[in-house]
């Protein structure tokens, strides 16, 4: 499926700004949640990290799907766009008191704990209300994942999760708390990951933690969570609009041995909205330096980080040109020499107001953007309403 903008409509339009496209958002949902039907114990959850845009909350509303939160402001979102407490799972390693709060009376379906203090905190706060918390371990299964260094989140020297020689002693304090129950174990092992014998690793590795629970401890828990991670191809934008999902579950139908009863749920991000956005960008000025050729634009790094701050490709096109291809770095306008969107790409002839899309930006861009040198935060399109 491919994006066709609507460039008589952008042209109209105040740039930098995000577009999103509706139809492949709904078909990458719809795909998603055919291929997790196959097995009638997966269940997703939206990482919502992602993209906390509320139409793109409200589209993940609409199709039933739950919601992973990584602070108080993500739960609080999640609700706010309706999608129901009992499908919201709260992560992170710095919950505050006042989230905890927050989401007890929400009534959220699960904590992943990620530390002792952190559980004791959770303890008295549901003490005080009377409740009773349901959590997870989130477990460090020390698997080196095949991606950027600054996405990896599953090995022993990361800040995440509980290592294992300390789950012993996470369990007896959990059981130890009246208003704590243990109902399962959480991982995830990094984002944008395309070697699915990474997920495979993580399997055998739940695998083998689930084995030494039953045999040690007699402990099966009703719930297993293996996060997100599934990558999109940056490359591709347009072949491999939608991921494939059916390859990516059929790895954890295969490898993962679930126990009687369990159901097993599933964190994505990047591989629900990815594609689905690019970020809308004006040709500025175009430059000529002494060996470059500069297409200076009017977004930033303010508005889609994900190259400056992890070096990551994302394709361009120059949707108003179908001239001859000429080289260019195409960069912002901050006051950062990281501010570089890409260096070194073909693009049709580049001239002032020319309308650039830089795409696959659905995933960590919008969420991501920031206030730097006073500028405004980028505004958001759909193609429902503008297409
Ligand atoms: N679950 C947990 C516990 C996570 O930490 C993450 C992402 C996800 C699920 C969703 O992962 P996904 O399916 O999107 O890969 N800003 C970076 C990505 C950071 C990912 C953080 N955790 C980027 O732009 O690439």
């Amino acid at each position: 499926m491919r994006t066709d903008f609507p460039i008589a409509a952008f042209n109209n339009i105040e740039t930098p700004f995000y577009y999103y496209d509706m139809g492949l958002l709904r078909e990458t949902l719809a795909t998603a949640l055919r291929e997790a039907a196959k097995y009638d114990n997966f269940h997703i959850h939206y990482a919502v990290k992602a993209n906390f845009n509320p139409m793109i909350l409200a589209a993940m509303r609409e199709q039933g799907i739950g919601a992973d939160c990584v602070s108080g402001g993500e739960v609080k979102a999640a609700i706010a766009a309706g999608i129901p407490a009992e499908k919201i799972v709260f992560a992170g390693v710095g919950k505050t008191d006042r989230e905890i709060a927050d989401a007890l009376d929400a009534g959220i379906f699960c904590f992943n704990i990620e530390s002792v203090p952190e559980l004791q905190a959770i303890e008295a706060l549901a003490a005080e209300r009377g409740k009773v918390a349901q959590v997870a371990i989130r477990v460090n299964p020390n698997v080196a994942a095949h991606t950027h260094a600054n996405i990896t989140t599953g090995l022993a020297e990361n800040k995440f999760g509980i290592n294992y020689e300390q789950l012993d002693e996470v369990i007896d304090c959990i059981e130890g708390c009246e208003h704590l129950t243990l109902i399962g174990l959480h991982f995830h092992i990094g984002s944008q990951i395309l070697v699915m014998d990474d997920f495979v690793e993580l399997c055998s590795r739940v695998n083998e933690l689930q084995k030494q629970l039953r045999e040690k401890r007699g402990i099966v828990l009703p719930h297993i969570n293996v996060g997100g991670g599934l990558g999109i191809r940056y490359d591709e934008p347009d072949e491999c609009a939608v991921p494939d999902f059916a390859a990516y579950f059929a790895v954890y139908a295969e490898n993962l041995k679930l126990e009687k009863g369990q159901t097993l749920h599933f964190e994505l991000g990047r591989s629900l909205v990815g594609q689905c956005g690019s970020l809308i960008t004006r040709v500025t000025y175009v430059k000529r330096g002494t060996c470059k050729q500069f297409a200076i634009v009017d977004a930033g790094m303010n508005d889609l980080v994900r190259p400056a701050m992890y070096g990551a490709y994302h394709k361009i096109e120059n949707l108003s040109s179908c001239d001859a291809c000429e080289k260019y770095d195409v960069v912002g306008p901050i006051c950062e020499s990281s501010d570089v969107f890409c260096k070194d790409v073909e693009l049709p002839h580049c001239k002032r107001g020319d309308i650039l899309a830089i795409r696959s930006a659905g995933a960590y861009g919008e969420a991501m953007a920031f206030g730097y040198n006073c500028r405004a935060l980028p505004k958001a399109y759909l193609s429902d309403s503008i297409g």
